[in-house]
C-alpha cells in the first residue's frame, strides 16, 4: 500500500500503480482543483486508487514544526522496513554556501518565464489563468480559495539537514538522498 501525500493531480500515484500492478494507493491533497483533475484524468485505476481530500497542515513547503509532527506520525504508522520518499527542493547545508549559490544561479535561469516560453511550456501562473477562464471552474476555484484562506507560503522552507534530523528522530534507521539535481532531490528514509 502506498500513500501519496500532497499528491496534486496524482501523477506519482499513477506511475507507481502502472509500475507495480499489484499495488494499491491512497492520494491525499487539500486542493479541490487538483483532486478534480486527478479524479477525472487518472480515476480510480480499477479500484486501486482512493482519493482523499485532507488538510495536512502545510502549504507548499512544510514548516519545521508540522514537518516534525508528520515525520513522527509516519514513523509510528510505517512497519519496520517500510519506505518514505520525499521529492522537493531541499536547501544545502548552511556550511556549503558555494553549493547554494551554484544551485540558485542555475535555478534562477531555469525558472524564468522566457525559459518556459522557449519550448512552449506554460508557467504555473499561465496555467491557473487559463483554468480560471473556463466558466465551470468557478465553483472549484472558490472552494480552493476558501481552503487556502489563512495559510501562508513559507519564506525559507526547511533544508536537507532539517528533513534528515526529523526523520532520524522519528525512528527512520536509514536516511539519504537517492536522486538529486542540485537542490532538487528525492530523499529516501527506511523505517
Ligand atoms: C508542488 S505540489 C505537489 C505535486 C505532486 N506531488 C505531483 O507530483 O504532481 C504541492 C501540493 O501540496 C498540496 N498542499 C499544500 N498544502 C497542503 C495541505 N495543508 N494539505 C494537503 N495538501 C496540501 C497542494 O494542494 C499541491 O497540490
Amino acid at each position: 500500500m502506498a500513500v501519496g501525500l500532497v499528491c496534486g493531480p496524482g501523477s506519482i500515484s499513477q506511475r507507481l500503480l502502472a509500475r507495480f500492478p499489484g499495488a494499491r494507493a491512497v492520494a491525499v491533497d487539500i486542493d479541490p482543483v487538483m483532486l478534480a483533475i486527478g479524479r477525472g484524468a487518472v480515476g480510480a485505476v480499477d479500484g486501486r486508487l482512493r482519493w482523499v481530500e485532507a488538510d495536512l497542515a502545510w502549504r507548499d513547503w512544510l514548516e519545521p514544526e508540522p514537518l516534525t509532527r508528520l515525520y513522527h506520525d509516519l514513523g509510528r504508522l510505517l512497519r519496520p522496513g517500510g519506505l518514505f520518499l520525499s521529492g522537493d527542493h531541499m536547501a544545502y547545508d548552511p556550511a556549503l554556501p558555494t553549493f547554494t549559490r551554484l544551485s540558485q544561479r542555475v535555478l534562477d535561469k531555469q525558472w524564468t518565464d522566457a525559459a518556459f516560453a522557449e519550448p512552449g511550456i506554460e508557467t504555473a501562473e499561465q496555467w491557473w489563468e487559463a483554468f480560471a477562464s473556463v466558466p465551470s471552474a468557478a465553483p472549484l476555484l472558490a472552494e480552493r480559495a476558501a481552503r487556502f484562506a489563512g495559510k501562508r507560503r513559507q519564506e525559507s522552507p526547511p533544508g536537507l539537514d532539517v528533513h534528515v534530523a526529523a526523520l532520524r528522530a522519528a525512528g527512520f534507521r536509514e536516511v539519504g538522498t537517492i536522486w538529486q539535481v542540485l537542490s532538487n532531490r528525492v530523499l529516501l528514509a527506511v523505517r
